[in-house]
């Protein structure tokens, strides 16, 4: 009997092919998993190349609001951003898809998974370390890595298979999608000094096109988590798909930047994350007022560690546990509302409210009435504050005689 293999089916051109060719030059019995995370296109066209390719079962799991809830909201609450800009939303997926490759190899005996990353990028690092931390007797089989095939050469290799791909239908560049986000790259992209074409971005209209009319959105966090849109409820995928709808109406979340990839090569990526955007901004914007200015701080610092594992697709770790129960102890507080505007690209925070917030104006207040800080204190701290800055120029001069202090920090001549 053959061994069965679970392989990670996008339903596009790469991975039907990848599909035929693991059943008969492998010979494996092939079990097509696609996991909708999100703006899943044509679900009957992917069963139907699955089946034309040969495969003995073609699922389709929506994993829309366990990824929100398990991968993207504590990424949120963690403040995650790589290299300062990009939300993650491919890396977030990932570990997520690893998994549920796992759970259906296990249901059914399969022996393997495959998936058709390449072998430059990051995606097959994050699959293969999910696949192997989480069941290290299953085999992992790259079919990109391992049986290359140019565009032509797979579209030829569909056709005569009887694999039905409509080449319209395939974009000229790589292309991943989820709730979280879009990311874009090859074809044209590749030379970073050319300007994105406009079709590149499929969910955010371009600055020309937007609404001249601002809308502000209120959101609300309990725990660092966002529950409702102008005072209205919703579960996590209505909640990030209304957003990110909203944002891409007003041109918000595009992203054009050179990032690192972890296997060394520097790639230039297009992104269009709306709703990330936002609720970024407006999470952060919330801690600024619940949190301590320590609290800030080691968490900005906390923040950049976890980006960096989750875009090294070291999701299931201890080290990443660790992290991520001290960033839940952080939001216990974060709960309140944030009022956003979103218009021609910029999301600007307005105003923000907390059950629990810590700023107060009895402190904070020019004005004299319910002034409660008693400035007196203020000159005792400020000569405390002070002393060692003081008590070293004098002993160790703070410049050697004759040199200009205005020129303390320039470059000397
Ligand atoms: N550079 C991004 C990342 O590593 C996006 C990868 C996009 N993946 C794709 N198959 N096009 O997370």
């Amino acid at each position: 009997m053959a061994e069965k293999i679970v392989l990670a089916y996008s339903g596009g051109l790469d991975t039907s092919v990848a599909a035929h060719w693991l059943r008969v030059q492998r010979g494996y019995e092939v079990h097509c998993l696609t996991i909708d995370l999100g703006n899943l296109g044509d679900i009957e066209g992917i069963r139907e190349r699955g089946q034309q390719a040969g495969a003995a079962a073609v699922d389709i799991v929506d994993g829309k609001e366990d990824f929100l809830r398990y991968f993207v909201f504590p990424a949120l609450q963690a403040g995650v951003v790589y290299e300062g800009r990009y939300p993650l939303a491919t890396a977030l997926g990932r570990p997520l898809i690893a998994k549920l490759l796992v759970d259906k190899a296990r249901e059914i005996g399969a022996t393997a998974v495959a998936h058709g990353c390449t072998g430059k990028g990051n995606d097959q690092v994050r699959l293969d370390v999910g696949v192997q931390t989480l069941a290290p007797d299953l085999k992992i089989v790259g079919t990109t890595r391992e049986h290359s095939v140019s565009r032509p050469e797979a579209l030829e290799y569909a056709a005569a298979n009887g694999i039905n791909v409509r080449q319209s239908k395939e974009s000229p560049y790589s292309t991943d999608e989820n709730l979280w986000g879009r990311s874009v790259e090859a074809g044209i992209l590749e030379d970073p000094w050319v300007e994105p074409p406009a079709d590149v971005y499929l969910w955010t209209k371009p600055l020309d096109q937007t609404p001249t009319k601002p809308v502000v959105v209120e959101i609300r966090f309990e725990e660092g988590i966002p529950v409702a849109l102008d005072g209205e409820r919703l579960g996590p995928v209505e909640l990030v798909q209304r957003l990110s709808n909203l944002g891409g109406e007003h041109g918000i979340g595009r992203i054009d930047m050179v990032e690192n990839r972890l296997v060394g090569i520097k790639s230039r990526e297009i992104y269009e994350s709306p709703a990330a955007v936002i609720l970024l901004e407006a999470h952060a914007n919330l801690e600024q007022l619940t949190l301590t200015k320590q609290q800030v701080r080691f968490k900005n610092l906390v923040a950049q560690e976890y980006a960096d594992l989750v875009y090294n697709g070291l999701w299931f770790t201890s080290h990443h546990r660790d992290l991520a129960q001290y960033v839940v102890s952080t939001q216990r507080h974060v709960t309140g509302d944030v009022r956003v505007r979103l218009w021609h690209g910029t999301t600007t925070v307005i105003g923000r409210r907390a059950d629990r917030s810590l700023y107060m104006q009895s402190l904070a207040t020019y004005e004299k009435e319910g002034d409660l800080f008693d400035q007196s204190h203020a000159q005792g701290f400020i000569k405390l504050h002070g002393l060692q800055a003081q008590v070293q120029a004098q002993a160790q001069m703070l410049l050697e005689p004759g040199q200009d202090l205005l020129r303390l920090a320039a470059p000397s001549e």
